[in-house]
């Protein structure tokens, strides 16, 4: 007799593979599917998305609002005063109002941009400033030129505006006639204020 014959096979028959067709199981399905739920969910809220406002030629909001008609409202002054900034007052107080340390200090929140009145806040660029400023419990003492003087009324007015209302500021709107006053007032002075003298004028 042959020894090898009576050796039982190793592979037990029922772990043959077969070619016999399974269902997918259910819970894999939904499992699947519920990934795909969340994946799609997770792209939705932290995908950032497009500004729905912007299409082709243009490439950002600030783009469109530019070709927008002019009615000449608040919407438009503001928007003139951004430009004004970004090329006149940004390069010290920072695209975002927050200031630069050691070189000029915040608008963002500061007192005197949202003062209720503009009396003072007109004086600062007209003339520019010298001496220490406390500006949301900081102390700065840097001198600040006279960035707004070779600006128009109504230009001197756009940009005050616009720092009033960016960066979450909420105060009124500058008119150009307030600016003719004030410039009035001031007659031949080009001397800077300081602080001090500022809070002598009413507000
Ligand atoms: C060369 C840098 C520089 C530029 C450009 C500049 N500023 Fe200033 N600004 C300063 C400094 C420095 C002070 C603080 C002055 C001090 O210490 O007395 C200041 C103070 C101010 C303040 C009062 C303090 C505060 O933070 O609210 C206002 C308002 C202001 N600037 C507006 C403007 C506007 C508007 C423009 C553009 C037309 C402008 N600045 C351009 C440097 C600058």
């Amino acid at each position: 007799m042959n020894a090898e014959a009576k050796q039982p096979s190793p592979v037990r028959p029922e772990s043959e593979p077969t070619s016999a067709a399974t269902t997918v199981p259910m819970w894999l399905i939904a499992g699947l599917l519920g990934l795909l739920f969340l994946g799609a969910w997770y792209f939705d809220a932290r995908g950032g998305w497009f500004e729905a406002k912007v299409y082709a030629p243009y490439l950002s909001l600030a783009d469109v609002q530019r070709f927008q008609p002019r009615t000449g409202g608040p919407e438009d002054v503001i928007l003139r005063g951004k430009v004004l900034f970004e090329q006149n007052c940004a390069l010290c107080h920072n695209p975002d109002g927050l200031g630069k340390p050691a070189q000029a200090p915040p608008l963002a929140g500061s007192e005197w941009v949202l003062a209720a009145g503009v009396n003072r806040l007109i004086r600062i660029p007209q003339l520019g400033l010298s001496g220490p400023i406390e500006v949301k419990g900081q102390v700065w003492n840097l001198p600040m030129a006279a960035m707004g003087v070779a600006y128009s009324d109504d230009d001197l007015a756009a940009v005050l505006s616009y720092i009033r209302n960016a960066w979450g500021n909420k105060a009124s709107i500058v008119a150009g006639e307030q600016v003719k006053k004030v410039r009035a007032e001031l007659g031949g002075r080009n001397q800077p204020y300081s602080p001090d003298e500022l809070k002598k004028e009413a507000e």
